[in-house]
């Protein structure tokens, strides 16, 4: 009952023109599926030549962002505002991704004010959560995964959270090779709802689409999809190459 998503999270890569021709290429491989839902999520410079290709070639395949601001408007240099994606055509928006959080400092506040934001406007938000090696090591996983979910929905109304997407991508998986193990991915992602089920109930919990991102590739996306808690993929790498993502999305 929850329809697969599988996504790609194109990062700082390709141009308009490469990324136009990307989701070309995506297009002529998956043409057709309904089964799974698909999203890219280009650079925001990409997002019109994208829009564009999407719309020309009648695809159906969704478009997403990788980040936004809260407010719609006003004194905020660099950033880019949700109508301002919803003018675009844009439908989903990455929030919170470890590399925002690591590496340009985004905090759970911030996140959560995103959220709320993305889903006051219509976007469907990925909110990415997931623990660092360290921690892992240190057997914190529960209580950080648990608490960047808690922090990321506070004080959102149940309806306007069950419209979410939550995306487990642990940090020593993302870009390494090594992918969480089937069972470790699923036992996460099954914290994550059990904590969504915590905050509002078992029936939205059970509704809500969790998505494992870290290494994911066509050698382990069969596995890693057939497990009761994952419902998709948030992939990095693998979304770069046309073939290779259209195989994660006729996962098997
Ligand atoms: P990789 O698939 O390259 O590991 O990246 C995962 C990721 O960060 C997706 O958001």
């Amino acid at each position: 009952m929850r329809k697969p998503i599988i996504a790609g999270n194109w990062k700082m890569n390709l141009t308009p023109v490469e990324g136009a021709a990307l989701v070309e290429g995506i297009w002529k491989e998956i043409a057709g599926q309904d089964a799974v839902e698909a999203v890219v999520c280009p650079p925001f410079v990409d997002i019109p030549a994208v829009a564009a290709a999407i719309e020309k070639g009648s695809m159906s395949i969704g478009l997403g962002a990788q980040n936004m601001h809260w407010s719609e408007s006003g004194a905020f240099t660099g950033e880019v505002s949700p109508t301002m994606l919803l003018a675009l055509g844009v439908g989903y928006v990455i929030i919170g991704h470890s590399e925002r959080r690591q590496l340009f400092g985004e905090t759970d506040q911030g996140v959560n004010r995103k959220v709320g934001s993305a889903i006051d406007h219509g976007l469907v938000p990925i909110m990415c959560c997931g623990e660092t090696l360290k921690q892992r090591e240190a057997g914190q996983t529960e209580d950080v995964v648990t608490n960047q979910v808690k922090c990321g929905f506070f004080e959102l109304p149940r309806d306007k959270a069950a419209a979410s997407v939550i995306a487990y991508e642990p940090i020593w998986a993302i870009g390494t090779g090594k992918a969480a193990t089937p069972a470790d991915a699923d036992e996460v992602c099954g914290l994550v709802r059990r904590t969504v089920g915590e905050l509002y109930d078992d029936d939205l919990a059970e509704g809500m689409r969790v998505q494992y991102g870290g290494s994911v590739s066509p050698s382990n996306v069969d596995e890693l999809m057939s497990m009761p808690n994952i419902d998709g993929a948030l992939v990095g790498g693998a979304s770069l190459k046309a073939p290779d993502f259209a195989r994660l999305v006729k996962f098997s």
